[in-house]
């Protein structure tokens, strides 16, 4: 009871990405948190809902107090409730009988609750399967226990249809595919509908390994910091992240948002939706091989990088990715012009888009999917790939194994993974990832405000850098401190100076760049860059900031607040690092 009281007033907000749920407080900072995909009435349902249930509570308790209480004290108070006038004395206690009364139909439903608790109801599986409809009724099971859930299927954050899937059965197989429900107040909500118990006979683990969607993702580097384990999210730690130019494969960041599918290279196949009046193609990974392989140097990065200095301003939604999802790899593969070419597709006069989507999908079906537009996917010059090949790899299972879409100085969004099929449409993806989320929007804007269509998918990613040495709170030694980090900007936009203070952003040097080539406007990899800079005598911190200029003179903004956005895309303010300096 204490535990569900500190829930008064939050709302379940839940991200359409599985591993991205919170609760948030219901006052100024709702607007700030998880994605809530469903529109706002069904959110107000939810508040109304919880915030009457907490009410409730709140009375029932004090009234409990009231009509239990048997000490002096409450005597003594009941009559002398504010009731002055001579009538009005007789409705107060007309008034007080009410809601005495109350109170004890309210004690005696707890009295029952705690009775059902202490000897709980029986039921069969059979008997919870037959509860699978709002017309019998919908029950669901966990571990032993039995709830019935109808009254919150319209209320359940992620939707009535997800809810829908475990209607009859147990949840655990749903909430191992979301993980998001692995939280005590997830717990707390559904207690609230328990009914009762599995017999004896039932209780057995409903949910053998090999039903646990994630069972058959792969095996991950330990390096990795782990952002969520299901889906897989993870970046590597900045000290690796620059240790050398192309991110070794088991160390690259990871941005799932399924289960990893399990693809046989042999009978895979790559359809391609071809112009009215011709044949789709259907391409075997044999047959991928045949168009010229063609192989370059990439750096992708998740729209969300650096979202974590986001949310320390003030919440946002999604996971909280520090400087490290981002990484470079050399990739291989067909070039997408040539695939689409040999399907029969040329430029067209009036606006169209590649559509991409992957062979990983949640429990309703729904695919990840994403686009770009048609002119970027048939230019030569933007060298979109269909990529096999990671640095000289096969494609890791975590990166897309056996092809991925490939898209030069573009958001890694569109790097669609496990690629499946590839369609030209005149409108963008009517996937979610490519319409209600990774867009950018005023700060001011909330989630009761976004409105989704109008801003652009993000495509091309601003002006980056970020110091991966030396680290936050750091002891560094005095005389000469070396800093470490990278750069990197959307649309090919080469990287032409880094600039590194070490007092905050009074003072700046010029940071000293890789020697990696960039080729004009085809920028598609990132710069490494390390400043070695005497420590100022008798210093005893350093406040550490790095910026960076792309060729089109782009910079980065000073600080976060102004490029806050509720969704926590589209972080590069200057990065900053605190150390101090060992006397
Ligand atoms: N493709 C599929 N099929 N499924 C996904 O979840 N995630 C996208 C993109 N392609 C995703 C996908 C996102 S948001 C990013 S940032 C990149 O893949 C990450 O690629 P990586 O995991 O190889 O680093």
């Amino acid at each position: 009871m204490v535990a569900r009281k500190e829930r008064v007033g939050q709302i379940p907000l839940v991200s359409p990405f599985p591993g991205e749920t919170k609760f948030q407080l219901k006052e100024p900072v709702a607007s700030q948190g998880e994605v809530d995909p469903r529109p706002s009435p069904v959110r107000n349902v939810l508040l109304r809902r919880l915030s009457f249930s907490s009410r409730l509570k709140s009375t029932h308790s004090r009234l409990c107090i009231q009509a239990c209480s048997t000490n002096d004290s409450s005597q003594h108070q009941c009559p002398s409730l504010a009731f002055s006038t001579e009538n009005s004395s007789t409705r107060g206690w007309r008034v007080m009988g009410t809601l005495l009364g109350l109170g004890a139909v309210l004690a005696y439903h707890d009295h029952r609750c705690r009775a059902a608790q202490k000897s709980p109801h029986i039921y069969t599986r059979e008997e919870v399967k037959s509860h699978s409809s709002p017309e019998t009724r919908i029950w669901v099971t966990l571990g032993s226990e039995v709830f019935d859930v109808t009254d919150f299927v319209d209320l359940h954050p992620g939707g009535p249809s997800k809810l829908m899937l475990a209607a009859g059965g147990p949840l655990e197989p749903f909430w191992a595919l979301y993980a998001v429900h692995s939280q005590s107040h997830v717990r707390e909500i559904l207690a609230q509908y328990k009914i009762g118990e599995l017999s004896p006979e039932d209780k057995l683990p409903p949910t053998l390994k090999t039903s646990d969607p994630y069972a058959n993702d792969p095996v991950r580097h330990p390096a990795l910091k782990v952002n969520s384990q299901r889906p897989f999210n993870a970046e590597p730690p900045p000290e690796l992240l620059t240790e050398t130019y192309i991110t070794p494969n088991p160390i690259f960041f990871t941005r799932n948002h399924l289960p990893v599918p399990n693809l046989d290279p042999d009978t895979y196949r790559l359809h391609i939706v071809g112009p009215p009046g011709r044949k789709p193609l259907s391409l075997s990974l044999d047959d991928l091989h045949q168009f010229p392989k063609h192989e370059i140097t990439v750096t992708l990065q998740c729209a969300g990088n650096r979202r974590s200095e986001m949310s320390q301003l003030k919440e946002v939604r999604g996971l909280e990715w520090r400087t490290g999802a981002i990484s470079t790899a050399r990739w291989a593969g067909a070039r997408l012009c040539d695939v689409l070419a040999k399907a029969g597709h040329q430029l067209r006069a009036t606006e169209a888009h590649v559509c991409f989507e992957g062979l990983d999908s949640d429990p309703t079906g729904t695919a990840y999917g994403a686009s770009i537009p048609l002119a970027r996917a048939m230019d030569p010059e933007a060298e979109v790939l269909l990529a096999y090949e990671m640095n000289g790899q096969p494609l890791p299972r975590d990166h897309g194994f056996p092809v991925r879409v490939v898209v030069p100085g573009v958001v890694g969004a569109r790097h669609v993974k496990w690629l499946g099929k590839v369609s030209v449409e005149p409108e963008e993806s009517h996937s979610h990832w490519q319409r209600r989320d990774y867009k950018g929007f005023c700060p001011s804007v909330d989630w009761d405000s976004v409105d989704f269509d109008s801003s652009p998918s993000i495509q091309e990613l601003p002006v980056q850098s970020a110091i991966t040495e030396p680290k936050e709170g750091e002891m560094v030694e005095a005389g000469e401190v070396t800093v470490k980090g990278y750069a990197w900007s959307g649309g090919g936009r080469a990287v032409i100076r880094v600039d590194v203070s070490l007092d905050g952003g009074l003072t700046w040097q010029v940071a000293e760049l890789d020697r990696e080539e960039q080729r004009p406007r085809k920028a598609w990899a990132w710069r490494l860059w390390q400043l070695q800079a005497p420590v100022p005598p008798g210093k005893k911190e350093l406040n550490i900031v790095c910026k960076a200029v792309d060729d089109s003179y782009n910079v980065q903004p000073d600080t976060v607040g102004p490029i806050w956005n509720l969704r926590g895309v589209l972080s590069n303010a200057w990065h900053r690092v605190h150390v101090r300096v060992a006397s």
